[in-house]
């Protein structure tokens, strides 16, 4: 049945969406959400089984350090596996995960609990305590899955370092957490040709030397992978051990102990380790899964992100699993062998709802609509988007060819450091293409100018959170002054989250996000800081400064564009500028590489000496720099 659109471009869901949903009116719900909070939240916890229950729901003795389920006990496992074991849950299928080259291997809740366990005895053979923080660096592969639960179950803290980061960055990260255990694989399938991980992960043991044991998965058997003995073992040979034991207890955990850090980029060179908890984590994550995605016992949910990246954390691991939902996941490229391998995917799976970027629909996109008419997608309900502004062309493109026209679009606006969605339409939601439409039960968000004055329908100015929430950030790792300032110093006197975004309200109350304010970058949906980049171009010996903006890609959203100042010896060149790009891949990642590099002799600097990427902007697109009274020169 295709759903009804009127000529204000809006677009409503079809009466058969509207009567499967969950949540059938929403103003009315959002009211109470948001006038009796606390009272909300703890609904929505009381669907989560706990050890013990919360003696306080919030506490905010100690603003902007909100606790959440104070008392509580849990762990995030006891929800996503154990509770599952004692009902018809345990013989659903947990996982269909998909290889590059084909293979197809499916975990049952029973079967997912077995593998953890194992993995878990193994953590703890290899002396591995609560509380700790174990880095993961691993392809897409269900195994990554398995040690992101298991460091769970026994109170560890995991560290996922996104697979597609190279040396330095990887390094860095193993460093701030202090890592002493890293789980890796020799490679992945990306594109038909296997990655190499443990190369990569044996130059970042070399410079980070707080790694004592390593525990690699045999993925692709391409590599001839270094082994250092004593400290590196093979994930098969631990697990087919007598000590990997199917059986572990789920360690008792406060609802406010530490889940995961995940590192994210900021305004400085150096990346943040935003802290998430048990307790409230758990609950966010699931309420706005189960709300958002309006998800049945029968569906078949398919997140298309990377567990390494927080979309993955939130919506392919842990809100679903809580919830007892069949994922499916996919190793590779979406083009590989043919840009027909998503759609083909989701008819030989009978996929329900996709959850996906705007970067990879404008690719899937641009390879033409007759790839997706090859295949029956009858099965899909529902449709989401996540990572950036959705351009209504792409909105389109999804909502039609896709979708069918029957599918309503979940534009879900977030960040890691949310936990969780934030605004997000319902599928009762009207939509307009472009827009995440309006916040999630129990937040409330304003489109403000710097003094906190709510700005007109149409004005752009700063998006703030008015209010704390469950699934928020309690802290960035060894770093509580960076939180304070981050996030809560600009609207410090009303006590709001600043969310780094620009915006506009419109005047049926639809947010339209505009894009970052500060100097972070999102490239094809990641997330990268200006810093990062130029802190990898200045360590290549040529380079004295650097300068790295993003520049509107039809593709990526933005295309990274690098000015660099080089030293007195070096001369600019079409050699030395593929070396600088090369270099960023090589100290970063392919997703940092530059679209194009500048030679240059100056920046705009400030009288303090921080450079002006603004006005580096505005010049290459022609436009007003704005106020420039602070610029040196
Ligand atoms: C952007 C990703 C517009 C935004 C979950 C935010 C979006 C940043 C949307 C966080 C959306 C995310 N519409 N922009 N639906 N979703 N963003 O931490 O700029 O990787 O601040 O989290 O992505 O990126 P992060």
């Amino acid at each position: 049945m295709e759903n009804k659109r009127t000529k204000n471009d809006m677009y409503y869901p079809s009466d058969e969406i509207v009567s499967k949903a969950t949540v059938k009116e929403y103003e009315k719900r959002y009211q109470e959400s948001i006038k009796d909070r606390e009272g909300f939240w703890a609904k929505e916890a009381e669907t989560l089984d706990w050890y013990k229950r919360w003696d306080k729901v919030l506490d905010d003795s100690n603003k902007p350090f909100y606790k959440w389920f104070t008392g509580g006990k849990t762990n995030i496992i006891h929800n996503a596996i154990d509770r599952h074991l004692k009902t018809a849950t345990r013989n659903k299928l947990a996982l269909i995960w998909e290889g590059e080259p084909g293979d197809v291997r499916t975990f049952s809740y029973h079967a997912l609990d077995r593998e953890v366990s194992k993995f878990t005895n193994v953590l703890k053979a290899m002396g591995v305590k609560k509380g700790e923080i174990v880095t993961l660096y691993m392809p897409q592969i269900p195994e990554l899955i398995i040690a992101m639960l298991a460091c769970a179950k026994i109170g560890a803290v995991h560290s996922v370092v996104y697979g597609g980061f190279s040396v330095e960055a990887l390094a860095e990260r193993i460093e701030d957490a202090n890592s002493r255990v890293l789980i890796t694989a020799d490679g992945g399938f990306r594109r038909g040709k296997p990655t190499r991980l443990k190369e990569i992960a044996n130059e970042a043991m070399k410079r980070s030397p707080t790694i004592e044991v390593c525990i690699t998965v045999r993925r692709t058997g391409k590599e001839d992978c270094f082994m250092e003995t004593d400290r590196d073992f093979w994930w098969h040979e631990l697990m087919g051990m007598p000590i990997a034991s199917p059986y572990c207890e789920t360690e008792v955990m406060d609802a406010e102990d530490t889940l995961f850090i995940l590192y994210t980029s900021g305004t400085t060179g150096k990346p943040k380790g935003v802290v998430h908890t048990h307790g409230g984590y758990a609950v966010y994550t699931a309420s706005t899964f189960r709300y958002v995605f309006d998800i049945k016992p029968e569906d078949r949910w398919w997140c298309a992100a990377d567990p390494g990246w927080i979309t993955g954390h939130s919506y392919i691991v842990y809100g679903p699993l809580i919830c007892g939902a069949t994922i499916m996941s996919y190793e590779g490229a979406p083009n590989h062998p043919y840009p027909n391998r998503w759609w083909s995917m989701i008819e030989k799976y009978g996929i329900n709802i996709l959850y996906t970027s705007p970067t990879a629909i404008r690719g899937l996109m641009r390879f033409g609509s007759s790839w997706v008419e090859k295949h029956n997608l009858d099965s899909l309900r529902l449709l989401g988007s996540v990572g950036e502004p959705i351009n209504p062309e792409a909105w389109r493109w999804y909502y039609e060819v896709v979708g069918k026209n029957r599918c309503p679009i979940m534009d879900t606006w977030w960040q890691t450091e949310t936990g969780g969605f934030m605004i997000t339409p319902l599928p009762i939601t009207p939509l307009k293409p472009g827009s995440a439409t309006k916040p999630f039960f129990g937040n409330e968000m304003a489109v403000v100018d710097d003094k906190g004055n709510e700005l007109p329908p149409g004005e752009e100015g700063t998006l703030v959170i008015k209010n704390p929430w469950p699934g928020m950030a309690r802290n960035i790792l060894n770093d509580p002054d960076r939180y304070i300032e981050k996030y809560w110093k600009a609207y410090e006197k009303q006590g709001w989250y600043l969310a780094g975004d620009s915006a506009r309200m419109d005047e049926d109350g639809y947010f339209w996000i505009i894009g970052r304010m500060d100097d972070v970058l999102k490239v094809s949906g990641y997330r990268l800081g200006s810093a990062e980049i130029e802190s990898a171009l200045v360590s290549h010996p040529a380079v004295t400064e650097a300068a790295a903006i993003g520049l509107p890609d039809e593709l990526r959203g933005n295309a990274i564009h690098a000015f660099v100042i080089l030293k007195d010896k070096f001369s600019p060149g079409k050699e030395l500028e593929k070396e600088l790009k090369e270099h960023v891949v090589s100290e970063i990642g392919p997703i940092a590489k530059p679209q194009e590099i500048i030679f240059t002799d100056t920046l705009p600097k400030t009288r303090s000496g921080k450079i002006m990427r603004r006005v580096l902007k505005a010049q290459a697109l022609g436009q007003d720099p704005g106020d420039i009274t602070t610029l040196e020169d």
